[in-house]
C-alpha cells in the first residue's frame, strides 16, 4: 500500500505510460495530459485530429476514452481510487477529463490483470485461427463494455455475420470513391520504423488471399510492395460496441469500454483488430445496428479471434504529451 496520498514524478509516468500504450485512430495519439497536486486533466490534442475520417471528432474522442480507462487501471494498480469527472469544463472544450487520485484503495484482483495486459494489447491484423470464442469468455467481454455503460453485441448467428460483412465491402467501395480519405489513410500508415506515431509496415498485416474475409486493408488503394497474402479465418467473432447515445461524453465512455473489452480480451489470451469502415459513413453507420435489436449508436466493429502476438506499434515520448502546467494551458 502506499505511503503518500499524491503522485510523484515516477508515479505520474507509470500512469501516463499506461495511457499513452492506448489504441487510437491511425495511431495519432491525440492527447495530451496535465499533471498537478493529485490530479491529471486529460485534454484532446485538435491537431492530431484527423479531418477527412473524424472530421466531428468521434475517433478522436473514442481514443481519448481508452487512454483514460489505461489511466484509471494504472492508477488503481498504483493503489489510488480514481475519481473521473468527464468534460467539466464546457468554457474549455478540449478539456475531455478530471481525473482526482487523493483517495487510496486496496489493489484489486481484475484490475492487476488488466494492468499487467496494457503493454501485451496490440491490434492484431493478421490471420485468426478457425475457433470460436467460448462462451464464458464472450459473457466476460459483454460484461466489461457494461460496466463503462456500453453495449457489445456478439455476431453469433451467421446470416447476421454476412449482412455485417457486407457492409464492410460496401463501405470499402463507397470510401474507393473519395480518395481524399484514402490519401489521409496513407500518410499514417506504412510509416518508416523510426516515426513516433502512425503505423508501420510491419503491423498493416498481410492482404487476404479471400477477397470476402471480413478484414480492413488500410492501405487500399495504396498498395505497400512486397505484402504477403495470406488465408484469414473462414467465420470472425465480430462484435459492435454501441452506446445509448452519440454525443462527447457517450464517445468517451465507448472508448473506455473499449479498452476495457480490449483487455479483457488480451487476458484471455483473445486478439482484436478492427474493421470499422461502414462506421466512417454517416448511411452505413446506421445499417450496422442489428435489426433484431435495432438499439444503441455503433461506436466500433471488433474482429476478435485467436492469433500469434502482433507487434508493438511506436508511441511518443512522455515529454511530448505532458502539459507543463495546468495554469500555462488556462486558455485552452
Ligand atoms: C477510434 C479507433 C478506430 C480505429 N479503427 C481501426 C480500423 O478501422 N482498422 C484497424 O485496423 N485499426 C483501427 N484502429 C486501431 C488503431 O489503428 C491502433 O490502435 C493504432 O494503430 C495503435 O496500434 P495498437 O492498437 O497496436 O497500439 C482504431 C483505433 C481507434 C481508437
Amino acid at each position: 500500500m502506499p505511503t503518500t496520498d499524491r503522485p510523484g514524478g515516477a508515479e505520474e509516468d507509470v500512469l501516463l505510460a499506461a495511457a499513452t500504450a492506448a489504441p487510437s485512430l491511425h495511431n495519432t495519439q491525440p492527447w495530451r495530459f496535465a499533471a498537478a497536486g493529485t490530479s491529471i486533466d486529460l485534454y484532446a490534442d485538435p491537431s492530431r485530429q484527423l479531418r477527412q475520417v473524424d472530421p466531428d471528432g468521434r475517433g478522436l474522442h473514442i481514443s481519448c476514452g481508452s487512454a483514460l480507462l489505461n489511466l484509471r487501471v494504472a492508477a488503481e494498480h498504483l493503489g489510488y481510487s480514481p475519481h473521473v469527472r468527464l468534460l467539466p469544463d464546457p468554457e474549455r472544450a478540449t478539456l475531455l477529463a478530471h481525473v482526482e487520485l487523493s483517495g487510496r484503495s486496496e489493489r484489486a484482483g481484475m484490475t492487476g490483470a488488466m494492468y499487467d495486459a496494457i503493454p501485451l494489447r496490440h491490434t492484431n491484423r493478421f490471420p485468426f485461427e478457425d475457433r470460436q470464442v467460448p462462451a464464458a469468455v464472450a459473457t466476460a467481454l459483454v460484461e466489461a463494455a457494461v460496466l463503462e455503460g456500453a453495449e457489445l453485441t456478439l455476431v453469433t448467428d451467421e446470416l447476421e455475420r454476412a449482412r455485417l460483412t457486407d457492409l464492410i465491402h460496401l463501405a470499402d467501395l463507397e470510401r474507393d470513391l473519395d480518395p481524399r480519405l484514402g490519401d489521409e489513410a496513407a500518410q499514417w500508415t506504412g510509416v518508416d520504423e523510426d516515426h513516433q506515431d502512425g503505423i508501420p509496415g510491419y503491423a498493416l498485416g498481410p492482404l487476404s488471399r479471400d477477397p470476402i474475409t471480413a478484414i480492413r486493408d488500410l492501405r487500399r488503394g495504396h498498395p505497400v510492395e512486397g505484402r504477403p497474402v495470406q488465408r484469414f479465418e473462414r467465420a470472425p467473432t465480430l462484435g459492435v460496441l454501441s452506446t445509448p447515445r452519440d454525443d462527447r461524453e457517450s464517445w468517451l465512455r465507448a472508448g473506455q469500454a473499449l479498452q476495457r473489452v480490449l483487455l479483457v480480451a488480451t487476458v484471455q489470451g483473445l486478439s482484436a483488430s478492427f474493421v470499422n469502415q461502414p462506421l466512417e459513413h454517416t448511411e452505413l453507420r446506421w445499417l450496422v445496428r442489428d435489426p433484431a435489436r435495432g438499439i444503441g449508436y455503433p461506436q466500433m466493429v471488433l474482429r476478435l479471434g485467436y492469433g500469434t502476438p502482433a507487434p508493438p506499434t511506436p508511441r511518443r515520448p512522455l515529454e511530448d504529451v505532458k502539459i507543463p502546467s495546468r495554469e500555462e494551458d488556462a486558455g485552452r
